[in-house]
């Protein structure tokens, strides 16, 4: 809990967190201790204006808990729970908001709950946390605090019962890449009063289902039913409430900044006339726009404006007057009534739905309108909905300078007027009658939490007897800085009917000549922003057009797909248990699930700070290629906090991040460059200070001078690769496949490219290593997928022997392979500092920096001429693949790649050529089922390219190619089509397609046969404890979220016959189990499995004489006696390729997704996906299913989604945020989503006859773009496009792309 709260003395008081999480953990803690060391004497050297709420949680209170990843509001892992009163009326709030944005001198008089707060192991967890674990909705387990604390926030803040539509719309503000949303959904859904009987059944086994009567009614309640008497959650603070509200506070913090809290306007201009600010000042409303817009440097004076009440205050005169710093949420709020119970307002309703897609609740709950609506004026480009709904509705606000003089405006004059020195006080919206007719629209690329591309709002007041358009108002967003508003249009509208054909063609006429988008990346291009902005006028007028006028195809076109989805999602999970074997196929709980919903589970950052501890940050090179002549950082040094700098010279040993002799690491890439420059923000230096902050806010100020900078164009395409001088050879060759026959009956040619495109692992725990000297050596702990390599490399880097070098890796917040080696930055970067200053080094670079320095999934290319015959099968297939590997041949998946081009088909005919392209950009790394997942899609595309050639079924065309031995996919493929109902659904998609002109459906489907492959080294060591027989285990892989130490657990108690819960799995500790290779390729369980059971075979066979002599007795007894007789209680086993016991493998998959475009925006929403997945006998059926419901969406989100966008003139990465950088949320994932298991397959060769589910079904997601093409493709059919050949659509299939694609003339748009 923090607590914030005005003292006697005037200066703010602080009871930290740590009050309620001591009294949880039976401490006493002294909240005077605290008191002082933030606001008393020391108070401005103690907290800056940097100190955000999550950095005082965390680093002051050590309250680690709660996370943190992006820092800018768009992932949610920050989320806490505040309570607070209401400036003016005094009610008391409660709202979730996210720690990272909020500055911990905001705080005052709120009641902080963090996830501690509400449930731990000492008092007993909060029914949320547990609640979410046993919906197995905590994977990797980084994101669960925050939604927990989400949900619980929601709780608290409802005044009424919460459905299931009101829970699956509130978790915008949340992103988690482990799990696919699904099971968290499901979890919270349960809470719902309306809960579908299905997902309460779910919990029937885990919970006592009476326990969720509702206290009030009796009935069956999710729990959310709020009651004052019986308050099941479980805060239990006072807020304080300020003492006087006449007092300025006025503290001066650190940076030489003062911070100033006023209670009235008056006291705003006091405060800049008190410290003469005027010139460099900010008022401090929510704190959250530096979320949209970062603020790397504050200004001088900081006032902080949230305690105002009248800026918070609303009334109704003949308008409505709103407080100018009314919150969002509040607004929101505040438009449900009126618009309900005000007919002049009734127009609210249609505001009040945008709101609902602005940012997300969190952030609602503290952004203002005014820091809106100056966030527009500071940042014309930003394509503000609070702007463009106010300014439609022809809103006034008024604007206070000091000597109290007000000025009323619209919105457009705003914008050119100078604000320094004013305060805007109220906004003003006018009431309308019945007679005006309001439609607004905000394209984004997700369906929640992402700003517009274009948003429109489009207000008519139209003559009661007829269609003619009195006045109009078109309002734009996203266009170009200057343009808000379509003049010329709204003038030719005036008097016109707009339900015309010839109105409207004439209106988007007018339209197309005045609205002119800037180029500016990434937003999507001028050519697709224009199109958009014609087609949200059309859309709007069909949506106001009476249906008698209207033709009924076009009126789907009234809303964006994201509209049309259902509310409510629903799920279907099938898979078999064999109790007899329990616990295998045992569908239990992750090991760590709770403790990871519960925040207790400890991440890399978690460490507690340590004594000496620095920070560390990389300075990064600002050209592409070229050569360092010097390094200057004299002036850095000077800055307070600011240790040292370290440059390539500073390294004692070989500059490398890893050893260049493995076989995924052929070469030596520098830590830091010693001399020539790479790639566009390689790292030439280190910056060393006392904060992480400080570090990374310095490290731009390093002023590195170059010399030889070259003036060539980049290289930084496969194309450009291709194409560079020979002299410059970029391609490296690498094994292909030569052809062993060549079939004869060519009756066709196909010629073609597949691409699929880079993709950011986006994992939410950053990339965080913390090193120390300890002896004469140095511990490392380090969020890594392989600690061998970690090893490795520090010991090279420092030139110390490899043992004195321990690394160790608790677990990972998600890693998707990007921990497998890029780790390897922050990890010789923190060994170099410990080295230089013996002091340990902390670092967690941000994502801006992970984006900027580190490579992704590489971007690949397959072209292709393959000869079919009339059915289809291949006669010969020449082919190209290439691999943009980035700066260096490091992590090349070539060979991954073309392995599994082969799929489930036969090969034979096929020659393909293989390349890996050197590019001037930071090494692409693995993700996912690399290569794989770029090898089995490039065929799948392949096969849908042939049938969509010759016009025959898809499905045909991959039964004409299968091959015949080895391939089960026949079978499952019949079973697939019964259980998705797909042939039924493709007739009823005809249907739909025919009758809806602008929304299309597509359906198809992918198959895989996916090889397991094994490869490296892995160990497992097992002991037992002579006193209570419970049993632990020192695994050679690492719990990245996929479920290992519960399996391997299940594994380790099936062998003893013991509980499950008498096992431990301990940290991947590189001195227990050494010399293991990476987690990755989903087979590192099945490698552990393996270890542990010969582990337990050497036991058991220990113990098989004590065992003999001793039949009726218990393990405890067994192992008790074991150890009397001296008998070793530990074992160990490792596993190599060369093991006759592991043999590769297929996997065998078929998805489907069924998808529904908005081809006028490029909107789209999965309506469903199927896939079944072959998972032999699952050793945990329920984690499976986890696994391959994640890896599926991770690959819808690549491929509808993840854009990452560089300029290719200078290298610079553009998208390097969750502002311009999005993934999959919530609401994102198909809206009905079914995942099928084999039954009764056992997998013959596997351990324990499971088989890999990790990565495989990554790979069967490229049938979303097949679906997507077949929409696009009914759209051009309509347009009267020639659809008789392939379209190949540009990948990912953003908005831009679909638009693009579809490509549908303007003069289509037409009402009859
Ligand atoms: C993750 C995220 C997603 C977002 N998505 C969207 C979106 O989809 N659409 C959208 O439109 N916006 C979006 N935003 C922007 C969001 O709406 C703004 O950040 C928020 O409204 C700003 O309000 P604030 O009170 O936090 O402003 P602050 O950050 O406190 O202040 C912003 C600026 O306004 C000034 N200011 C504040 N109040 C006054 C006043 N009364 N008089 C004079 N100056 C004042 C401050 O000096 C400061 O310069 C998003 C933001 C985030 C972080
Ligand atoms: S860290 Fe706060 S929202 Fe991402
Ligand atoms: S479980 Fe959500 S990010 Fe890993």
């Amino acid at each position: 809990m923090v607590l914030l709260s005005a003292s006697p003395c005037g200066l703010a008081r602080l009871i930290t967190v740590c009050e309620r999480y001591a009294a949880a953990h039976g401490l006493k803690y002294n909240s005077e201790k605290s008191e002082m060391m933030v606001f008393g004497v020391r108070a401005g050297s103690e907290v800056s204006v940097d100190t955000t709420l999550n950095e005082y949680i965390r680093r002051r209170a050590g309250l680690r808990g709660t996370k943190y990843m992006c820092l800018e509001g768009g992932c949610g892992a920050c989320v806490v729970n505040a309570r607070a009163q209401r400036p003016g009326t005094g009610e008391i709030i409660t709202f979730s908001v996210n720690s990272c944005l909020v500055a911990a001198l905001s705080c005052e008089g709120w009641d902080i709950t963090t996830i501690e707060g509400i449930g731990n192991r000492m008092k007993g967890y909060n029914v949320i946390q547990t609640r979410l674990n046993h919906y197995f909705g905590s994977q990797c387990g980084y994101c669960s605090p925050g939604f927990v604390m989400s949900m619980y926030s929601l709780i608290q803040s409802s005044e009424h019962h919460l459905s299931e539509e009101d829970i699956e719309k509130s978790f915008g503000s949340n992103l988690c890449r482990c799990t696919g949303y699904r099971p968290i959904l499901e979890a919270f859904k349960s809470f719902a009063v309306d809960p579908d009987p299905k997902i309460l059944s779910k919990i029937k086994d885990i919970e006592d289902i009476d326990n969720l009567l509702c206290p009030k009614s009796g009935k069956k309640c999710g729990g959310t039913c709020k009651d004052d008497e019986q308050e099941w959650c479980l805060i239990n603070a006072k807020v304080t409430t300020s003492n006087d509200d006449s007092v300025t506070k006025k503290i001066l913090i650190s940076d030489d900044k003062v911070w100033f809290r006023v209670n009235n306007i008056k006291a705003i201009f006091s405060a800049l006339d008190d410290v003469q600010g005027y010139d460099n000042y900010m008022l401090v409303a929510g704190n959250t726009s530096r979320g949209a817009y970062p603020i790397k440097y504050f200004p001088k004076v900081l006032i902080d404006i949230s305690g105002v009440a009248e800026l918070r205050a609303h009334y109704l005169d003949v308008n409505l007057v709103l407080g100018a710093n009314t919150t969002l949420t509040d607004t929101l709020n505040l438009f449900n009534v009126l618009s309900k119970t005000n007919d002049d307002f009734w127009y609210l309703e249609v505001l009040k739905k945008h709101l609902e897609v602005v940012a997300h609740i969190p952030v609602r709950n503290i952004g203002t309108l005014a820091g809106n609506l100056i966030l527009k004026h500071e940042h014309p480009d930003f394509q503000s909905d609070i702007f463009l709904l106010f300014s439609c509705v022809g809103a006034i606000i008024t604007l206070v300078d000091h000597r109290m003089q007000q000025t009323e405006m619209g919105l457009p004059e705003f914008l050119t007027t100078n604000i320094v020195g004013k305060v805007m006080t109220t906004i003003k919206l006018p009431p309308l009658s019945r007679n005006y007719r309001i439609v607004t629209y905000k394209i984004r690329p997700k369906a929640q939490n992402a700003h517009a591309e274009v948003n429109g709002a489009f207000l008519f007041k139209f003559d009661p007897k007829d269609h003619k358009i009195i006045t109009a108002s078109i309002v734009y967003g996203g266009i170009n800085p200057s343009f808000t508003r379509a003049y010329n249009t709204e003038h030719f509208l005036i008097g016109r009917d707009l339900f015309t054909n010839e109105t409207l063609q004439g209106a988007l006429h007018c339209l197309k000549k005045e609205v002119d988008p800037d180029f500016n990346p990434p937003e999507p291009s001028p050519h697709y922003r224009k199109k958009v902005a014609l087609a949200l006028f059309y859309k709007c007028v069909i949506n106001l057009c009476p249906r008698e006028i209207l033709n009924p195809i076009y009126a789907s076109g009234a809303t964006l797909s994201y509209d049309d989805r259902p509310p409510v999602s629903r799920s279907y999970q099938e898979y078999d248990t064999n109790k007899p074997d329990y616990p295998i196929t045992q569908p239990l709980l992750k090991k760590e699930g709770l403790i990871q919903c519960a925040g207790e589970a400890k991440y890399n950052d978690d460490i507690p700070t340590i004594a000496e501890e620095v920070f560390a940050s990389f300075v990064m090179a600002t050209i592409a290629r070229g050569e360092i002549e010097s390094i200057d950082y004299s002036d850095v040094l000077k800055i307070d906090g600011i240790i040292t700098v370290l440059t390539s010279k500073d390294i004692p040993g070989i500059n490398t991040l890893g050893r260049g002799d493995q076989p995924i690491i052929p070469e030596d890439e520098e830590l830091l460059a010693s001399d020539k420059i790479f790639y566009y923000n390689q790292p030439v230096a280190l910056v060393v200070a006392e904060t992480q902050v400080l570090a990374d806010k310095v490290a731009c100020l390093v002023k590195v001078n170059y010399k030889n900078i070259s003036k060539k164009p980049i290289i930084f395409t496969i194309q450009d690769a291709i194409n560079a001088p020979a002299f410059e050879n970029r391609l490296v060759s690498y094994p292909g496949m030569e052809p062993t026959d060549r079939g004869v009956n060519v009756q066709r040619v196909i010629k073609g490219q597949f691409y699929s495109p880079r993709q950011y692992h986006h994992t939410m725990e950053l990339h965080t290593t913390v090193t120390r000297p300890v002896d004469n050596g140095y511990e490392v702990d380090c969020s890594a997928q392989w600690q061998g390599v970690t090893q490795a490399g520090i010991a090279l880097l420092l030139d110390i022997p490899y043992n004195a070098v321990i690394v160790r890796t608790r677990r990972c917040g998600g890693a998707f392979g990007c921990k497998i080696f890029r780790h390897m930055f922050a990890a010789t970067a923190t060994a170099l500092v410990a080295y230089k200053l013996n002091r340990p080094c902390r670092m967690a670079m941000r994502m801006p920096d992970i984006m900027r320095i580190i490579g992704k999934r590489p971007d690949t290319r397959l072209d292709y001429e393959v000869g079919v015959d009339g059915n289809g099968q291949i006669q010969y297939m020449e082919a190209t693949f290439y691999t943009n590997d980035g700066m260096s041949s490091n992590e090349n998946e070539n060979s991954y790649a073309i392995r599994s081009l082969k799929n489930c088909y036969n090969p034979d005919r096929w020659r393909v050529e293989s390349f890996g392209v050197i590019t001037d950009a930071p090494t692409n790394c693995f993700m996912r089922a690399p290569g794989d997942f770029e090898g089995i899609s490039g065929i799948e595309h392949i096969m849908e390219h042939i049938a969509d050639e010759l016009k025959r079924d898809p499905i045909q065309v991959r039964f004409a190619n299968y091959r015949t031995n080895d391939n089960q996919l026949p079978d499952y493929i019949s079973m697939f089509l019964d259980k998705s109902d797909f042939n039924k659904r493709l007739e009823y998609i005809k249907e739909f397609n025919a009758k809806n002109r602008w929304k299309k459906r597509g359906l198809r489907l992918s198959n895989m046969s996916y090889e397991a492959k094994y490869f490296g080294n892995y160990s497992a060591v097992v002991s037992v404890y002579h006193g209570d027989g419970s049993v632990v285990i020192n695994a050679g892989g690492v719990e990245i979220g996929q479920g290992l130490n519960t399996k391997i657990a299940q594994v380790a108690a099936f062998e003893f016959k013991i509980p499950v819960e008498k096992v431990a799995v301990l940290p991947s500790y590189d001195f227990a189990t050494p010399n293991c290779y990476s987690t990755g390729s989903s087979i590192t369980i099945e490698c552990v499995a393996l270890c542990v059971i010969r582990s337990c075979e050497q036991i058991k066979a220990r113990l098989a004489p004590v065992r003999a002599a001793m039949p009726n007795a218990t393990w405890e007894e067994v192992v008790m006696e074991a150890d009397v007789r001296g008998i070793l209680l530990q074992a160990n086993a490792e596993t190599s390729p060369n093991d006759p016991r592991l043999k590769n493998y297929p996997i065998f998959g078929v998805a489907a997704t069924e998808v529904e475009v908005d081809v006028l925006t490029g909107t789209k929403y999965i309506v469903r996906g199927d896939i079944f997945e072959d998972v032999g006998r699952s050793i945990n059926p329920a984690l499976d299913v986890g696994q391959v419901e994640g890896a599926f969406v991770q690959g819808l989100s690549l491929w509808l989604m993840e854009d990452v966008m560089y300029s290719h003139h200078k290298g610079e990465i553009y998208t390097d945020r969750t502002w311009n950088y999005h993934i999959m949320g919530a609401k994102d994932i198909p809206n009905d989503y079914r995942v099928y298991f084999s039954r009764n397959r056992p997998n013959p060769v596997g351990i324990l006859g499971s088989k890999a589910t990790g990565e495989p079904p990554t790979s069967l997601s490229r049938c979303v773009v097949d679906s997507m093409r077949q929409a696009i493709q009914a759209s051009r059919r309509d347009s009267g496009y020639d659809t008789d050949h392939f379209l190949n659509v540009d990948v990912p299939v953003t908005n831009e792309s679909v638009v693009a694609a579809a490509n549908v003339k303007i003069s289509e748009f037409l009402l009859y």
